[in-house]
């Protein structure tokens, strides 16, 4: 299937090295401890986080550290195809290496016995959401205050038509020949998910890298505006002095 036209522009209009419009909000949830929804293209995803709270079941808590527990889930009709709800198999893969992303970069050690839950809800899927979601739930982990190393920008590289091409979509995800999703810590260089189906050579591989890691930087820009939008406060007019209690007589 001929994804790339001759002059390099993708099926949806975009050149190889070209992102999705990426749209992130921080604090979208008033019940969750931290939240952030993210669009990535057509991909529409919510995190939510709560915790530290205590740890149940018991026997799971950690006397030295917190534990993260992520769970990835896409709502029925997030796809082409309604998906059967509830956990299967790709949605626990993806809730265990998101959960270990984040494991890495919270500083655990700071609340043992406690549990740090995340919820990643696919809204809308398009390809990427197991790269949108450590975006988005990375975002709603500082939103929830809680210490950390730095965000997790994440996004997927793949090989399509024989050209190495960034950010996946759909179509691409389908009939491409590779799909390499990774997320990391930009300011470190640190790789802390990659993943690869399909096939490149070593040169595919490097080049995939340096547009993915690229990619990284201006994603980990748009988390950090989300989160400066969010805790900015905003100049308005001068509040009036509160009044002072008028003295009862007694
Ligand atoms: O979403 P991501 O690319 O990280 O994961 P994937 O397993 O490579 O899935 C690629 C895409 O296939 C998803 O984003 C959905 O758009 C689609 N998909 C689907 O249509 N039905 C499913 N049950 C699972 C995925």
């Amino acid at each position: 299937m001929k994804l790339i036209s001759d002059d390099g522009i993708r099926y949806d209009g975009r050149k190889v090295d070209e992102l999705r419009p990426i749209r992130i909000e921080a604090g979208v949830l008033k019940r969750a401890d931290g939240s952030a929804y993210v669009e990535f293209g057509k991909n529409k995803v919510l995190a939510a986080v709560y915790g530290p709270r205590e740890c149940h079941p018991r026997h799971m808590q950690n006397p030295a550290k917190a534990i993260v527990q992520c769970k990835y889930n896409m709502i029925a009709f997030s796809v082409g195809d309604r998906k059967r709800p509830g956990p299967d198999r790709r949605s626990v893969e993806i809730s265990k290496i998101i959960s270990e992303a984040l494991d890495y970069v919270v500083f655990t050690e700071n609340f043992p016995r406690t549990s740090i839950d995340v919820y990643i809800e696919v809204l809308q899927a398009n390809a990427g959401t197991r790269c949108a979601g450590p975006t988005a739930a990375s975002v709603a982990l500082a939103d929830a205050g809680i210490p950390m190393k730095d965000l997790v920008p994440s996004v997927a590289v793949g090989k399509v038509n024989d050209q190495v091409v960034l950010d996946l979509q759909k179509e691409e995800d389908n009939y491409g020949q590779a799909d390499l999703p990774i997320a990391m810590i930009p300011r470190t260089g640190e790789i802390l998910l990659m993943q690869m189906d399909g096939h490149m050579t070593r040169a595919e591989f490097d080049r995939a890298i340096e547009l993915g890691v690229g990619a990284c930087k201006r994603i980990y820009d748009i988390q950090k505006d989300a989160l400066a939008r969010r805790y900015t406060v905003e100049k308005t007019e001068e509040e009036p002095a509160e009044e002072a209690p008028s003295e009862q007589e007694g």
